[in-house]
């Protein structure tokens, strides 16, 4: 069968992919669906739009062999905002892909881009999406591989700092993370875009830095921001803002908030942010959580006028609007084109 060429920059794989032009160009458009959605919500009329050519729905198909409620339904969403439709192209006990079934990556791919317009990739295999761009003619959204990158909530990130916060450049901004997180790799690469005035991460002391984030942060200082590291959650709290996440993914993959014994730690706890800990800082740095939160936030923050995670989730869906629209309609990203790094 015939295969149309792949367009160059078709793919959103890495915070690479996005240049300093897509960043503007996609924060206008999210800023154009919040207003809608603003003016939708107060019963107003929406501003008056050219009319639109008569198309089809486009169809959207997500394919996660990792769990997401924020990722997919986010996505599904914003395609259904958009008038578009989205499919579940993952479905192992149904569908026929996987070795006991007999279907391969190759032949499912391959099928499910003639079903739909746009694929949006989970997977805890690092290489899946850059494996799915090279097997598919259609743009591919990374929705987070492995311990790689997760691009599209970088974007609702600095989409959530500059509606809640303003121009990045002019802020300081903290991370307290593990650093081989897929989240915090991508958003301290794409603050390169747009470098903070301060940026500041918050680590374990003995676990070695993530050669990738080390990477993204010396790119941040050569271009001026302050760059600097500590090891307790409250030298942060005189931040403009804080994007906060586990330290350790692998210690605590399945802690939740509400285990006792951390309960009673955490006030004591460095890597734990608390009420208490924000009051006593009389701190106003908006917190920002990529969700699901753990036992680093705790639930005290959330009657706080700083908790910003749950406006960080709403903010998501008009960026994930923009995201779809621009790739639908074939605009490329002009950043570097992504090649998979294996280390
Ligand atoms: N939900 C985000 C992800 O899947 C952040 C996290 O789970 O730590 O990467
Ligand atoms: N933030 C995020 O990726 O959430 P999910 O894992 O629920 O998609």
């Amino acid at each position: 069968m015939q295969r149309p060429n792949y367009p160059s920059g078709k793919d959103l794989l890495s915070a690479d992919a996005v240049s300093r032009f897509d960043l503007e160009d996609i924060i206008a458009r999210a800023q154009r669906h919040l207003r809608d959605e603003e003016l939708d919500k107060a019963g107003q009329p929406l501003p008056e739009q050219p009319p639109a050519p008569r198309r089809r729905p486009k169809v959207i198909a997500t394919l996660f062999d990792q769990r997401s409620t924020r990722t997919r339904l986010g996505f599904q969403a914003a395609a259904a905002r958009l008038g578009h439709q989205s499919i579940d192209a993952y479905d192992t006990d149904r569908s026929r892909l996987g070795t006991s079934t007999g279907e391969s990556i190759e032949d499912h791919i391959h099928t499910v881009e003639l079903y739909s317009d746009l694929l949006v990739v989970r997977s805890h295999m690092e290489d899946m999406p850059y494996r799915v761009s090279r097997l598919s003619y259609l743009p591919v959204i990374n929705a987070g591989n492995g311990a790689d990158e997760h691009p599209s909530q970088a974007l609702v990130d600095i989409f959530a700092i500059r509606e809640m916060r303003g121009e990045i450049e002019k802020l300081s901004i903290a991370l307290s993370s593990d650093t081989r997180a897929r989240f915090a790799v991508s958003f301290v690469k794409m603050l390169r875009l747009s470098p903070p005035k301060r940026f500041t991460l918050c680590c374990l002391r003995d676990v070695p830095i993530n050669p990738v984030m080390r990477e993204a942060m010396t790119v941040l200082a050569d271009l001026g921001t302050k760059v600097s590291l500590v090891h307790d959650i409250r030298q942060t709290l005189d931040h403009d803002v804080l994007n906060i996440q586990m330290q350790d993914m692998s210690k605590f993959a399945h802690a939740s908030l509400g285990n006792e014994a951390i309960d009673k730690e955490k006030e004591s706890e460095p890597f734990t942010l608390t009420a208490r800990k924000i009051l006593d800082a009389k701190s106003d740095t908006l917190i920002l959580n990529p969700l699901p939160r753990f036992s680093e936030l705790d639930t005290s923050c959330d009657s706080l006028p700083n908790a910003g995670y749950f406006r960080q989730v709403q903010l998501s869906v008009p960026m994930r609007m923009a995201i779809l629209e621009r790739m639908l309609a074939g605009v490329p990203w002009t950043g570097q084109a992504g090649a998979f790094r294996s280390s």
